[in-house]
């Protein structure tokens, strides 16, 4: 078995000379950058700014940056030996020191020993993580026949996903995304909050005998995923359900605790896979049961052609290097304080809450792997829904509020759908909106007045498909793994959820004793309160 080397101390991005000449360059001008003049300036800009990608092309040009600038933050990728830090992941290396744990989630979609799935690359060190990937490969087999199966039992009609966080975003994000692809009839549902009335409203209706329950957690201590698995095992015995053997499947790091719970079907994982990086894992087994294996193993196929293109191509060409210097440029440079997603379409619509997860539990972080104090920001505040119905609701304030905030759009050039007239009016919108953020308008009255210059980026997938969206997810894994490097922290634990897991378990109790002693004086008023309303 694999034994993770130590990830060895690497510059911080404030540590090197490329930062100081960043500062000065912003400071002598660089800030200032004039997006409708750079585009005059240059008749090359678009072409030097874009790019293809796996499965998606990407347009960086209305971003704040010129040749000179993505220049000087190439310089500190490299001086930050970011290149090397990638590496060092993909060698297996324990990037997530704290938790003492490699960082592999990439090997779940490395390719098997099929001859028709060549590896697009191979990292250095994959003849140590030779045991690694042939359980990889056993568990996906025996995960993709599980789903297969489901598939063609009729008795089967609906399938609960019982899980939160990665263990609930992911899958029910890739689900959505991918509805085109589902088993007609077959419906799928998440439930994650620990708010009975998610879980209720779900099993009203259901018949036990056609239920599936997938509890889903990578420790199987997760309390909202624990009291929501056995309220169903309690429903699905109290409503004559039969058989529970057949009705559970636990996916989990932690098959001894699924066993204790009482399931006998499970799909392990294993630690060196981050909850949040986990939809590739046995976490994925809900949508592999909605779409099919060969749509799931398409998925993983289109994330290892990012991971193959993030592993080999020069910085300078790179795309999740390339987004993490523009997220670094705006977040420590211009001290922007967030970022706008705008998915283009519907099905992409869980893709906000995917990505805050992702970026936001893995970058927002205010020390460094030594544990020193950052003295810059690090995770922007990530946030979005769906275009169009963003521009009806907070692009007012994107357009023409006091602060800036950079918007990612994504965009599908083909639609699934064969309605006239709709996929071109969206296609429209999201052109429009980038264009009116840089153009602007002049209105030297005032109300009417939008200054423009506005930033923003363009990705664009021809189809929303496995291989694109397995793509698209990757990319921005590693645009995070990126920025993380950077900053020099770590990017992979998540210590800052632990602190109210803890109270909430010691206020859980006290709302049933009623006993407030030792609380500070808001939440000792609270519970005196509550406990009065909660004991039932
Ligand atoms: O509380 C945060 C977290 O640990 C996430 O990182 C994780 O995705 C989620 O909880 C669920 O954890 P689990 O899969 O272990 O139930």
């Amino acid at each position: 078995m694999h034994r993770p080397a130590d990830f060895p101390a690497f510059p911080r991005c404030d540590e090197v000379p490329a930062w100081g000449a960043l500062q000065a360059h912003f400071d002598g001008g660089g800030r200032s950058l004039d997006l409708r003049q750079a585009f005059a300036q240059d008749a090359g800009r678009f072409e030097a700014l874009s790019q293809d990608a796996p499965h998606l092309f990407a347009d960086l040009s209305r971003n704040l940056i010129d040749a000179k600038t993505e220049d000087l933050l190439l310089q500190l990728a490299t001086q930050c030996r970011l290149a090397e830090q990638r590496d060092a992941m993909f060698a297996g290396a324990q990037v997530n020191g704290t938790e003492g744990r490699a960082v592999m989630h990439w090997l779940l979609r490395y390719p098997g020993s099929e001859a028709s799935l060549a590896p697009a690359w191979a990292p250095s060190g994959m003849e140590a993580l030779a045991a690694e990937r042939a359980q990889v490969a056993d568990t996906l087999d025996a995960m993709l026949a599980y789903a297969e199966a489901v598939r063609v039992d009729a008795s089967i009609t609906d399938v609960v996903n019982i899980g939160i966080g990665g263990s609930d975003l992911g899958p029910q994000m890739a689900t959505l995304a991918l509805a085109a692809f589902a088993k007609p009839g077959l419906r799928l549902h998440f439930v994650s909050n620990v708010d009975g009335h998610e879980l209720d409203g779900v099993l009203q209706g259901l018949d036990p005998q056609r239920t599936l329950f997938l509890i889903a957690s990578k420790t199987f201590t997760t309390l909202e995923t624990m009291m929501n698995a056995r309220s169903a095992r309690d429903w699905f015995l109290a409503q004559g359900g039969r058989d529970t053997a057949r009705h559970f499947a636990a996916l989990t790091t932690n098959v001894a605790a699924a066993r204790e719970f009482g399931i006998t079907t499970t799909f392990g994982f294993w630690d060196w896979v981050g909850g949040r990086y986990s939809l590739w894992s046995a976490i994925g087994l809900p949508l592999a049961i909605a779409v099919g294996a060969e749509n799931f193993r398409a998925l993983l196929a289109g994330a290892h052609a990012m991971d193959a293109h993030f592993a080999t191509a020069p910085l300078a060409r790179n795309l999740p290097v390339r987004l993490a210097l523009v997220d670094l440029w705006y977040r420590n440079f211009h001290r922007f304080t967030s970022r706008g997603l705008a998915p283009y379409h519907s099905g992409l619509r869980r893709l906000p809450a995917y990505l805050q997860q992702l970026e936001m539990e893995s970058n927002g972080k205010r020390v460094d792997r030594q544990g020193r104090l950052l003295p810059y920001a690090t995770s922007p505040v990530l946030w979005g829904e769906p275009g169009t119905n963003g521009q009806h609701a907070f692009f007012q304030m994107i357009h023409q509020g006091s602060d800036v905030v950079p918007v990612e759009f994504v965009a599908v050039a083909e639609a699934a759908h064969q309605l006239p007239g709709h996929q071109q009016a969206l296609l429209a919108n999201v052109l429009a909106q980038a264009q009116a953020l840089m153009q602007g308008r002049s209105d030297p009255g005032g109300h009417r007045d939008f200054p423009g210059n506005r930033p923003s980026t363009l990705l664009l997938l021809q189809r929303l498909e496995p291989t694109s969206l397995g793509a698209l997810i990757a990319l921005q894994e590693h645009r995070v793994f990126c920025s993380g490097a950077m900053w020099g922290i770590n990017s992979f634990d998540q210590w800052g959820v632990e602190l109210g897991k803890v109270l909430a378990q010691d206020i859980n109790a006290r709302l049933s004793s009623g006993e407030i002693a030792g609380l500070d004086g808001a939440t000792a008023a609270w519970v005196t309160r509550l406990a009065r309303q909660s004991s039932t």
